[in-house]
């Protein structure tokens, strides 16, 4: 088993209780993601309106920045029942089948890890969103025959970390797609002081902005350590969170200044002293490390990209002077890139093509 991550977004499920009592239940109590709220608010109010299913919504971006929330949200404002499901768990189009036609009118079908879901389910989905039909097949055989059943008015929201995962023909059916984005540390300090309250803890405003700066821009990653802090606070204090406690905790965390937790600091070092600072492939880097290429490209990569410590490249991923000089600080070995940087056109001035070539070809 792996050491437990701190920093990285996925739910545990240990922490679902307290998940879902952390979640807002009213756009209103939804912090930031204002693009996203404001075209939302208006999408519901025209389907309440019109007396209508709302358009289908495909939410997209990384790990516990809300898509969930959202999604359960809507269903809440629009006064319908919602039927979460994920991709994965919708194995035959049968399943699916049975799904759509269980819904109630204008009731939302959650689908999450919709990147996941099977061609073979896609296909049942495509004339489910767009026409309300289902085709089902009756019979084997010569006598088969196909039978369309309508359904009731529904909306789809879909969500998934990868937007590119997901085939245009689906992603066409979205009549509306939102990405959301990493939350700026004045919004994760509002989550914090939110969270705290519901959570019944008392905290000190620096040591809000401590867990805040540290949150890597997401709401789950913030309520995760504040509840990591609290234990700190009510084992070795007196409950309340001083800032001294908060940086304790974070340093037992092994959680740095920047938010990185061991794992992100072994595939910045990886790359770093393996690979010369890249560029190097996703599979090559979670080889070293040990980790899924799809958990590094959904979860790891993003935050990194975020911070600027990661560049992608046409050649692979690169670790950029910001993620070296970050790792010198924390005493890590930082052997010279092999990549030669921008280099300034003026310098090649009078120098022959053979002598370019040559020096560009030397590692
Ligand atoms: N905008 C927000 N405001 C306050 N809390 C939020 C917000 N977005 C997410 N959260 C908190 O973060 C947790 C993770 O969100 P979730 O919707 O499960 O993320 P995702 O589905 O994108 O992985 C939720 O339990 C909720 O408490
Ligand atoms: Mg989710």
């Amino acid at each position: 088993m792996e050491e437990p991550r701190f920093a990285a977004a996925g739910a545990l499920i240990d922490e679902d209780v307290t998940e879902t009592s952390l979640r807002p239940h009213h756009l209103t109590e939804y912090i930031g993601q204002t693009t996203v709220k404001d075209n939302l608010a208006i999408l519901l109010e025209a389907a309440k309106r019109r007396g209508e299913a709302a358009d289908h919504v495909l939410l997209y971006g990384p790990p516990g920045l809300g898509k969930t929330t959202l999604a359960n949200i809507v269903a809440r404002e629009l006064g319908v029942d919602i039927r979460p499901t994920s991709g994965p768990a919708i194995e035959r189009p049968g399943d699916l089948a049975a799904l759509l036609t269980g819904l109630d009118e204008r009731s939302v079908l959650f689908i999450d890890e919709i990147h996941r879901l099977s061609h073979a389910v896609e296909e049942i989905l495509y004339p489910a969103m767009e026409d309300l039909a289902i085709d089902v097949m009756i019979g084997r055989g010569p006598s088969a025959r196909s039978l369309r059943l309508t359904l009731k008015p529904f909306t789809v929201i879909g969500a998934t970390t990868r937007a590119g995962r997901i085939s245009a023909p689906l992603r066409d059916r979205f009549g509306a797609v939102y990405r959301l984005e990493y939350y700026a540390e004045a919004e994760l300090a509002e989550i914090v002081r939110r969270s705290a309250g519901i959570l019944g803890v008392a905290i000190e405003p620096d040591a809000v902005v401590a867990i805040a700066r540290r949150g890597r821009g997401t709401p789950r990653i913030v309520n995760r350590l504040l509840r990591r802090v609290r234990d700190h606070a009510e084992v070795l204090g007196d409950g309340r969170i001083t800032p001294d406690q908060a940086e304790a905790a974070m340093i037992a965390m092994d959680i740095d200044d920047q938010g990185l937790d061991t794992t992100d600091r072994r595939l910045l070092a990886a790359i770093v002293q393996k690979f010369a600072s890249g560029p190097v492939g996703a599979a090559a880097i979670a080889a070293v490390i040990g980790e899924e290429p799809d958990t590094i490209e959904d979860v790891y990569e993003p935050y990194l990209l975020q911070l600027g410590f990661l560049d992608r490249t046409p050649q692979g991923r690169v670790a950029t002077e910001r993620a070296r000089e970050h790792l010198a600080r924390l005493g890590y070995d930082v052997p010279p890139p092999r990549r030669v940087e921008r280099i300034d056109p003026g310098l090649w001035d009078g120098v022959t093509a053979e002598g370019r070539t040559a020096t560009e070809a030397a590692p």
